[in-house]
């Protein structure tokens, strides 16, 4: 089959498209003949050689796919060959197949084309798994959001609109802020010309949020901390701005605040299948009613990877970009 090589860690160049192995399916998983794929932040780490494969994976890259089902292990009972289907993966999306536990795979949601089911299962168990199933977020809340334009943000706005929250989010040009606000964000910061901790204690009458997404880490931790409510719970998934900070923890004490942090990725197979699981449940309906719409911002060929990755790079794009074999 032909997959996306990481021939040496660096630039976008360093990724070309070559014919490899078919992948090897265990008992347990089912292979899919990719119609697509999606690009994620995490792909452009780990083709600089900053976020290694977790053992076991594929050396190729890509979170997540669509497509038809080619064959089944024999442990797998609920799926079976030429199902369409999509699913959360470890990696190697980046290829024309790809084998993943069975758990990982969902059916296509109603009223979602092969193609673009493919860039709902990364945000979809990101964000389920971490602001619902863990933060509890919960109807009448407030949800803060950063990186309101990204694949991330952009579900995550849709999600927490269904669910009954507040949203809140920041996004660092008006463009970006005029989308998010389409998809139904409540309060928009841009955090290049605004101080975003002040905005929410202003928006919020001094209250604070009850829960914080965040892909900043370091650089945003003593902000964040500021901008929850008591019991506020703060979920980091991203250190785009650093992973050290050196914080006061005594607002902490006295707002009961919940700091966590959490990959997606490097989770167990059972702990991927329970989230992949609770989306189709929650998430999927959601889909289904057309009130979690894709944002794809634009399809490339498999071959124009290093492109999709420039693209992200220069956080031109909003939403998703997603790469067709
Ligand atoms: N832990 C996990 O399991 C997990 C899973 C998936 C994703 N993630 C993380 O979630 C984040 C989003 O992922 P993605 O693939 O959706 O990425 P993406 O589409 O490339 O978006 C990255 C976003 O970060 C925003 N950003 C950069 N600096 C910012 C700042 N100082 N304040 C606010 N926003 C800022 C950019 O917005 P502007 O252009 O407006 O600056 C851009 O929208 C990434 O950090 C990724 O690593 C983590």
């Amino acid at each position: 089959m032909k997959a996306v090589v990481i021939t040496t860690y660096g630039d976008p160049e360093v990724l070309q498209i070559q014919e490899v192995e078919d992948p090897e399916m265990k008992e347990d998983e089912v292979l899919i003949n990719v119609e697509a794929t999606a690009v994620n932040r995490a792909d452009t780490s780990q083709r600089k050689g900053q976020y290694p494969a977790p053992k076991g994976a594929s050396p190729y890259l890509g979170l997540e796919c669509s497509g038809t089902i080619l064959a089944v292990g024999k442990h797998v009972s609920h799926w079976k060959v030429g199902d369409q289907v999509c699913a959360l993966l470890s990696g190697g999306g980046y290829a024309e197949k790809v084998s993943v536990p069975a758990g990982q795979v969902l059916p296509i949601p109603p009223g979602i084309s092969l193609k673009d089911a493919a860039s709902f299962p990364e945000v979809a168990c990101t964000v389920w798994s971490t602001s619902f199933m863990t933060s509890k977020l919960s109807a009448g809340e407030k949800f803060l959001v950063h990186g309101g334009s990204s694949g991330i943000g952009t579900f995550a706005i849709q999600i927490a609109k269904y669910r009954g929250a507040t949203v809140f989010i920041t996004a660092g040009s008006e463009e970006k802020i005029a989308f998010c606000k389409g998809l139904g964000a409540d309060v928009c910061i841009n955090y290049k010309t605004e101080d975003f901790a002040a905005r929410v204690k202003e928006e919020t009458a001094g209250k604070g949020v009850d829960v914080i997404l965040d892909c900043i880490g370091g650089a945003y931790l003593q902000q964040n901390l500021d901008s929850l409510s008591v019991d506020g719970r703060l979920f980091i998934i991203g250190f785009q701005g650093g992973a050290v900070s050196e914080i006061n923890l005594a607002p902490l004490s006295a707002k009961r605040a919940t700091v966590q942090a959490g990959s997606l990725r490097t989770r167990s197979t059972e702990s991927k299948a329970k989230i992949v699981s609770e989306v189709e449940k929650n998430v999927w309906p959601a889909i289904a009613e057309g009130k979690v719409k894709p944002v794809i911002y634009k399809y490339f060929p498999l071959s124009e990877a290093a492109e999709a990755h420039r693209l992200t790079e220069s956080s031109k794009h909003i939403g998703k970009l997603v790469l067709v074999p």
